[in-house]
């Protein structure tokens, strides 16, 4: 048959499925989005439960929501410097809704993302039940006690105010996403697939898919089970069904096995994804219909040569990330993680550390989605505190049901290499740390054994480390000592290592301290001492490390040089809220991310580039605007070239090749205004070129969106990078005016930042001060369909910038 009928006939056949799915899935599950029309306040009002509770002095709100990025920083607060001073308590969430007459029959459930912490959930007075644990997502089900055609009530105590709690920030309230599921009594239970494939070749994939199936009912059923494999483009590539029997109110476990031929694998550049649909028929009626996401991938950790993905061997470039997103606090957006994700992927990051916690469900979506490798991470403490309140007083409860949740949620995503059951534990140092590590990796295994066990360990004389004496880690996870790396072979023979955490340097963005080479390191250890600046900035070159870590170039030299590690995880890709060393307040936010906590880069950012990627890189800095005369020195990060050669208003300063294993070449150029421009060569021949001009007078202020248009759907964010330029576009790199903002039409000011760790100044605040030459201001759709215009104002003499966002 020729080609093109054969493509129209799929694409017709497809879309009849598509067809039949859609009249039939009337009676599947119906998810709906359960963020809109809560009340909310800060205080403890238990009498909110019930249904004629006054809450019109409540505050109207859409979920997800944080109100410690609300509050204003307090040197006092009770969260202290870990958290960033901001404020946490306690606070009610309440909404009314109403539940449709022909739910009668259907099983309903809430389900919650993530609440920081202590939730309790009530559904027309009765308690539902309480989760401590602020990172795990749970659900509850709700039918036997709604009103069906009439008005409910749900009302969530948050309770965040035993503290400190944490050691970096948290957040407080509902900060992820809350759905309301409605199922026919017979579907698939939460979590209830799990799908792996033991074995992979070019020609096929063995898939395998557990399905649990609960039957709610008071009757027996008989059910007709089906699962469909689709493709990237939805189209169902194989399929499996059986037809079973099920007693009333019981759940069935039930195996399915496919063959998928020339399968496309999944890897970090081709993140290709398949997914199965569930479906379960009664007769011949739809009730319900599920899906799981698909990945077929296979990997290897080994203790000689790495890592290696579908066979082919390559390192783990993987950042850790906290959960905050900047000005948003807690308040989870896909939005703003595939921004996160997007700037990552550039620099050439392929791979997530989940520090030191369950993350989202859109965070795990996108890295299955964008192609990061996932070490998922369960806890930062056991059973013996780091902090005051933290979760150690909740262990004994609840460690075991929170791991295996943990677990159940997370194992059916293609991203997910790792189970990482903790972050330097406490107990790596005390003998009760043999049998808790042998607990919690056989609850692991009881779920999933197709990904090693890991933790993160300190190295200090690890061979009396009792996580590691536990022999119950398949991966050994060392946090810091890079100088150490190479005896490991030797000190652990036969084992599989990584370095799970690296680096902790320090940096400002746009902050330039002379001169730029030695290393200092703070507090002091060894070498020099980093005595701080007295604005709490700390130099962008990478100069300034913890005493307990490295700085970026010593930490990428000594790993790349050795093939037994399978990669590392720096500490860490962005800035997050708290845990500001080397400072005290006011700093307020950490100075060891790649990219600061506005999602502005570090000049480091381009030294990743130019190692973990092949794609030209040319980055120089600083800027260049000093003193007539000043001793500047300038640096280059670059790849794929010979040389580089550095030119000052056309006179050539001498073209220099990085030597031995150098990450940078550099040069010490006294100032004079002007251009500073580099040329790198290969061959003889341009690779690229890069200048940075001295900016003049200051003559507008330019706005950059990260998108042109938004969607008008109450969550879709456009992310504004706003700076002064003088009249030739040229960034004044010093300025720290105040910008003012005004929004109008389809959108609204949700946060604002300019990424300085010692700014306290509010991120809820409609105005910003440039900080070294640049802020953020983001915009959320308010859910109107009008374009959004955003007008920046500042001082006198510099006329008012206006900014359209097209509303699609
Ligand atoms: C590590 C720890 C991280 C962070 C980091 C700062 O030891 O695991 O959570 O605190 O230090 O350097």
């Amino acid at each position: 048959m020729n080609k093109n009928i054969l493509q129209k006939i799929t694409i017709i056949l497809a879309l009849l499925l598509l067809a039949a799915c859609a009249t039939k899935s009337k009676n599947a599950r119906i998810i709906e989005d359960f963020n809109k029309d809560w009340n909310f306040k800060i205080g403890d009002y238990p009498t909110a439960i019930q249904s004629d509770f006054n809450s019109s002095d409540w505050r109207a709100l859409q979920l997800p929501h944080d109100w410690s990025i609300e509050g204003a920083f307090d040197k006092d607060s009770k969260t202290k410097q870990a958290q960033g001073f901001l404020p946490a308590g306690m606070g009610w969430y309440r909404k009314t809704f109403t539940i449709p007459q022909d739910w009668k029959n259907k099983t309903v459930a809430v389900e919650f993302d993530g609440v920081f912490k202590n939730s309790e959930v009530f559904i027309n007075r009765h308690s539902l039940g309480i989760r401590p644990n602020g990172y795990i997502s749970f659900s509850y089900e709700l039918s036997k006690y709604l009103k069906f055609g009439g008005q409910n009530v749900i009302a969530v105590k948050v309770d965040n105010s035993a503290q400190p709690n944490s050691r970096w920030y948290t957040g407080s309230g509902i900060y992820r996403n809350v759905r309301l599921v409605a199922s026919d009594k017979l579907h698939v239970a939460e979590w209830g697939t799990f799908v792996t494939t033991p074995e992979i070749s070019k020609e096929k994939a063995s898939v395998h898919l557990e399905v649990e199936v609960k039957n709610a009912a008071e009757t027996e059923k008989e059910f007709k089970i089906v699962s469909s494999i689709l493709n990237q483009n939805n189209v169902e590539v194989t399929q499996t069904e059986s037809t079973e029997k099920i007693s009333p109110n019981a759940t069935l476990k039930k195996t399915q096995n496919f063959t998928l031929k020339n399968p496309i694998l999944w890897d970090t550049e081709n993140p290709y994804l398949y997914k199965i649909v569930t479906r379960i028929y009664e007769k011949s009626t739809l009730v319900d219909s599920y899906e799981t996401p698909l990945g077929v991938r296979y990997f290897n950790f080994d203790a000689e040569k790495g890592f290696s993905l579908n066979g082919k061997p390559m390192k783990i470039l993987g950042v850790c990330l906290h959960h905050d997103n900047g000005a948003l606090g807690a308040v989870e957006n896909i939005h703003a993680v595939r921004r996160k994700l997007t700037l990552l992927k550039e620099m050439g990051t392929n791979a997530i550390r989940m520090s030191h916690n369950p993350h989202s469900l859109e965070m795990m979506q996108l890295c299955d989605e964008m192609g990061f490798i996932v070490q998922d991470e369960a806890f930062d403490v056991w059973k013996k505190k780091k902090v005051t309140n933290d979760y150690h007083k909740d262990w004994d409860a609840w460690h075991k049901k929170d791991l295996e949740d943990f677990i159940k949620r997370d194992r059916n995503h293609p991203s997910v290499m790792m189970w990482s059951i903790g972050n330097e534990i406490r107990e790596q140092f005390d003998s009760t740390g043999i049998a808790i590590t042998r607990e919690l990796a056989q609850i692991v295994k009881s779920l999933d054994t197709t990904r090693p066990v890991t933790s993160a360990l300190t190295e200090n004389v690890i061979e009396k480390n009792f996580i590691y004496q536990s022999g119950a880690l398949d991966l050994l996870g060392f946090n810091y000592k890079h100088e150490d790396y190479k005896d490991f072979p030797t000190r652990f023979k036969g084992q599989k290592i990584i370095a799970s955490e690296s680096v902790s340097a320090l940096e400002t963005r746009g902050h330039y301290d002379f001169p730029a080479d030695g290393v200092k390191a703070w507090p002091t250890k060894y070498g020099a001492a980093f005595d701080g600046n007295a604005d709490w900035t700390v130099s962008a070159f990478d100069q300034v490390k913890s005493y307990w870590g490295a700085t970026h170039e010593e930490n990428w030299k000594t790993i790349k040089k050795q093939d037994f590690m399978a990669g590392t995880f720096i500490w860490t890709g962005f800035d997050y809220i708290g845990e500001p060393d080397p400072y005290p307040y006011p700093a307020r936010s950490s100075y060891f991310g790649i990219i600061d906590l506005a999602g502005l880069p570090k000049d480091v950012y381009y030294m990743y580039q130019s190692e973990w990627t092949t794609k030209p890189v040319l980055h120089i800095f600083p800027h260049w605007n000093w003193k007539e005369g000043q001793e500047v020195d300038v640096w280059a990060y670059y790849n794929n070239a010979d040389e580089v050669e550095l030119f000052l208003n056309g006179k050539s300063l001498g073209k220099k090749t990085k030597q031995n294993d150098d990450l940078h070449i550099s040069w010490h150029v006294k100032f004079e205004p002007g251009t500073l421009k580099a040329i790198s060569r290969k061959d003889g021949k341009v690779v690229l070129e890069a200048a940075i001009n001295t900016a003049g007078v200051a003559s507008k202020i330019d706005l950059k969106v990260d998108k042109p248009t938004i969607k008008n759907d109450n969550y879709d964010l456009v992310y504004v990078t706003v700076s002064i330029v003088d009249k030739d576009g040229n960034l004044l790199p010093n300025a720290n005016d105040l910008i003012n903002f005004e929004v109008s039409g389809g959108g609204k000011l949700v946060g604002v930042d300019n990424g300085y760790q010692a700014n306290l100044d509010s991120f809820k605040a409609s105005s910003c001060k440039l900080f070294n030459g640049k802020c953020i201001a983001i915009i959320q759709s308010n859910g109107k369909k009008e374009n959004i215009q955003l007008k920046a104002t500042t001082r006198n003499g510099i006329p008012v910038s206006v900014l359209d966002v097209k509303v699609n």
